[in-house]
């Protein structure tokens, strides 16, 4: 596998792909620190590993973030990779989510990457490597209807990742953006409880979080930098740029208004 080093840190490691990552990395022999806001998660992920190592930080707090990182390298070392898992997906209406819930969803999904992008990124720049890894989604490139406030933070988290990247070029970091479509994990729960698109609900089956985890690591592998974990994922961002008309015509379809 592409990593090199023996220092993971992910955040939303307490669960979906997060969890799925923090454990592999642990089977694989490496430390792996984990930041959540949910403790019982967090607990569940490390539960038989003596490698992985629980934080509980909400990383809309820059200096619990800060302070966190701190204690985890003081302890497991330099951090060689970081996995910026954390985010949460209300879908609704724009107009139908009170500003401070937008701003909310806003709060976690960009600026904790910002917090945590403070925290561990000056390090792995003054060593000259390390893996940075950020989660946008398919959504961060193709807007539909009810997921405006979701898809706008991961656009943002697309745009600063891909400009982080190119400030840093010859750093010696390495940089991923993860696009993936739907992919089986708690976090469509939100989605469904909430408002849930027909292109979704009539669209493929979510992909196992596995798919998304392996093609991380064959972008690293290849120095790619977009992470599309399959086809769809790969034309919905040629079809939104080539024919954004013709996308939003079909998303209206599709809906029904
Ligand atoms: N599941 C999907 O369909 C899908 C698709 C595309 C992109 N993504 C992105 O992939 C990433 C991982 O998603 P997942 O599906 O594993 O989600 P998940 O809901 O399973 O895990 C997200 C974790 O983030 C944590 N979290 C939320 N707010 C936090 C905060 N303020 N501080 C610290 N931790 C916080 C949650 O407690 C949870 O454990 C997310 O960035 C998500 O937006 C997911």
């Amino acid at each position: 596998m592409a990593m090199q080093g023996n220092v993971v840190l992910i955040t939303g490691g307490g669960s979906g792909m997060g969890r799925l990552a923090a454990q592999r990395w642990a089977k694989a022999g490496k430390q792996v620190a984990i930041l959540d806001i949910n403790e019982a998660g967090l607990q569940e992920t490390a539960e038989g590993f003596n490698t992985i190592h629980p934080f509980v930080v909400d990383i809309t707090d820059f200096q619990s973030v800060k302070k966190s990182v701190e204690e985890a390298e003081a302890k497991l070392g330099p951090i060689d990779r970081l996995y910026n898992c954390a985010a949460i997906m209300p879908l609704g209406k724009l107009l139908e989510f009170s500003p401070e819930r937008t701003q909310q969803m806003m709060n976690i999904n960009y600026n904790g990457l910002v917090n945590v992008t403070h925290a561990v990124l000056p390090g792995m720049i003054a060593r000259g490597k390390g893996d940075f890894i950020s989660f946008a989604s398919m959504a961060g490139w193709v807007p539909m209807l009810l997921t405006g406030a979701y898809s706008a933070s991961k656009f943002a988290v697309a745009c600063y990742t891909e400009t982080l990247f190119h400030e840093n070029i010859n750093s010696g970091v390495r940089f991923a953006c993860v696009c993936p479509p739907a992919v089986a994990t708690p976090l469509l729960k939100q989605g469904k409880e909430t408002a849930w698109p027909k292109m979704l609900q009539e669209g493929d089956d979510p992909i196992a979080p596995e798919e998304v985890i392996d093609a991380i690591e064959k972008s690293i592998d290849k120095n790619e930098f977009w992470v599309f974990p399959n086809s769809a994922a790969r034309w919905g961002n040629r079809v939104r740029r080539m024919f954004p008309g013709a996308l939003w015509k079909h998303v209206h379809k599709v809906e029904g208004w």
